[in-house]
């Protein structure tokens, strides 16, 4: 990843490490406990969770395997997660300041790799990718949930300034036909997938990532401003001036090794 890509991040990351961790969207969701369910039924013993954030896939994952091995990119984040897990089951969770780029655990090390909410902050994800690959231990699985892209370019060009307005360090998200490339030019094979839509609510969603009320603001004029359709796309609820709600679609995948 590039230097400036990933200050960016840590910038991003850094300032909300607090409201991350208390954040309800990431503790909890049918996302969740579609990964946690995957993941039960392979018995792992021993977890990767990437681009841990908040700590809120890694503190599940803690109660099903022995070891979890939780990494990020961001310092503060990582600090962060540490503190909110351990008193909820997670002091054995173990925190690694690391980028998915460049895993620094053996070939094999793992059962289990997760990913949630993080991929489109990746510069590189095709080496993310064969990180994850070299990682897990043939027949491990690898378990991914993230934006997913949008097949309409004016939706998805629209829906990118959106993020991007409010996370400069998102980069972008990628279709369901990406995620598998990616993972079978890894040596992956893609088991399940499906796509669930979840509802962001306007001021919890743009207030965790510290957008000021000018930001907002214009963000709302630009989403106000944008072709009915780009809205639709996304069932964006306005009222009046203000913006109340969206649905983010999300891709799940679960994956094997080769
Ligand atoms: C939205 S949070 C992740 C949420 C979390 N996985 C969960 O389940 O709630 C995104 C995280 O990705 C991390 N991140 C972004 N790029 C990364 C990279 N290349 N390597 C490691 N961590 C990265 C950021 O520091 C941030 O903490």
């Amino acid at each position: 990843m590039s230097e400036a890509h990933a200050r960016r991040v840590q910038a991003q990351f850094g300032g909300s490490a607090a409201a991350s961790v208390t954040s309800a969207g990431h503790g909890a969701g049918e996302d969740l406990d579609r990964l946690v369910a995957w993941g039960a039924a392979r018995r792992p013993d021993r977890v990767l969770d990437l681009a841990t954030g908040g700590g809120h896939t890694a503190l599940p994952f803690a109660a099903i395997a022995r070891r979890v091995v939780a990494v990020d990119l961001t310092e503060p984040m990582l600090r962060a997660a540490r503190e909110h897990v351990r008193a909820r089951g997670g002091a054995h969770i173990e925190f690694v300041a690391a980028d998915t780029s460049a895993l620094p655990f053996g070939d094999g090390a793992f059962d289990v790799v997760t990913c949630r909410t993080a991929a489109h902050h990746f510069a590189d994800v095709a080496a993310a990718v064969r990180q994850i690959q070299r990682v897990l231990r043939p027949g491990g699985a690898f378990l991914l949930q993230d934006i997913l892209g949008h097949d309409d370019a004016e939706a998805s060009a629209f829906i990118l300034e959106v993020e991007r307005r409010r996370d400069p360090s998102h980069l972008r998200s990628y279709r369901a036909a990406e995620w598998k490339a990616f993972l079978r030019a890894a040596g992956l094979t893609v088991m399940e997938d499906a796509v669930i839509w979840k509802i962001r609510e306007w001021g919890d969603w743009t207030g965790r990532m510290r957008m000021s009320t000018e930001a907002r603001h214009e963000l709302e004029t630009f989403v106000r401003a944008a072709p009915e359709r780009c809205r639709a796309a996304f069932d964006f609820k306005l009222s009046g001036e203000r913006v109340e709600s969206f649905n983010d679609r999300q891709i799940l995948l679960r994956a094997e090794r080769d």
